[in-house]
């Protein structure tokens, strides 16, 4: 574990822990704001952040720009990053040993961050951050807390894309986040 950003992000340069450094463009790290009481995970990058090496830029970080706008939640003060940082091919679901791989990163970010909530953006996040026994439709849109910091499992943008009542919870999830975050500032 490092205790500064420049060390952690000189760290992950070249990294080639997992497979997925052999099918990458660009290692995606995270954005945004690094004092962030509220942090987002998701699961990788596609295609898009790949190539511009930042966490949802295409379609998936679209619709979440749009909710952001919507409910009033400043995006540049949000840190947002991914269980892993390189694309896996097609778009599939990181497999165990590469999640495995990675998830040191992740935890050496939440610490740097001390965000107060974190939003685990779809299954990927939840079963790799909280645990396997956890399920996205049963878990969604409850609080879970470990450690000091408060979890709202919800559904993965690009789930949206797909399904409007996802939409209307996912709304609704963020909506409870910015309300809990309100009684705990
Ligand atoms: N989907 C993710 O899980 N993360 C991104 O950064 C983009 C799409
Ligand atoms: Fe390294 Fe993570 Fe990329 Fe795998 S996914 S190569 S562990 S940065």
């Amino acid at each position: 574990m490092y205790n500064n950003w420049e060390e952690l992000e000189e760290s992950i340069n070249n990294c080639n822990k997992c497979k997925l450094c052999k099918t990458r463009i660009n290692i995606v790290f995270g954005t945004g704001n690094k004092n962030a009481d509220i942090m987002f995970i998701g699961e990788g990058p596609g295609a898009d952040e790949d190539k511009q090496g930042i966490p949802f830029v295409g379609k998936a970080g679209q619709l979440m720009n749009k909710a952001f706008e919507g409910l009033g939640i400043e995006r540049e003060k949000m840190y947002i990053s991914n269980v892993v940082k390189c694309r896996p091919p097609g778009n599939r679901v990181p497999e165990d040993d590469e999640a495995f791989a990675c998830l040191d990163y992740l935890r050496n970010q939440v610490i740097l961050v001390k965000p107060k909530i974190i939003v685990l953006l779809g299954s990927t996040a939840l079963k790799n951050i909280c645990g396997k026994q956890y399920g996205i439709t049963a878990s969604r849109g409850k609080w879970i807390e470990k450690k000091g910091i408060l979890y709202m499992p919800t559904w993965h943008p690009a789930a949206l894309l797909r399904d409007e009542n996802k939409k209307i919870e996912f709304w609704r999830d963020l909506k409870e986040v910015i309300k809990k975050y309100e009684e705990i500032l």
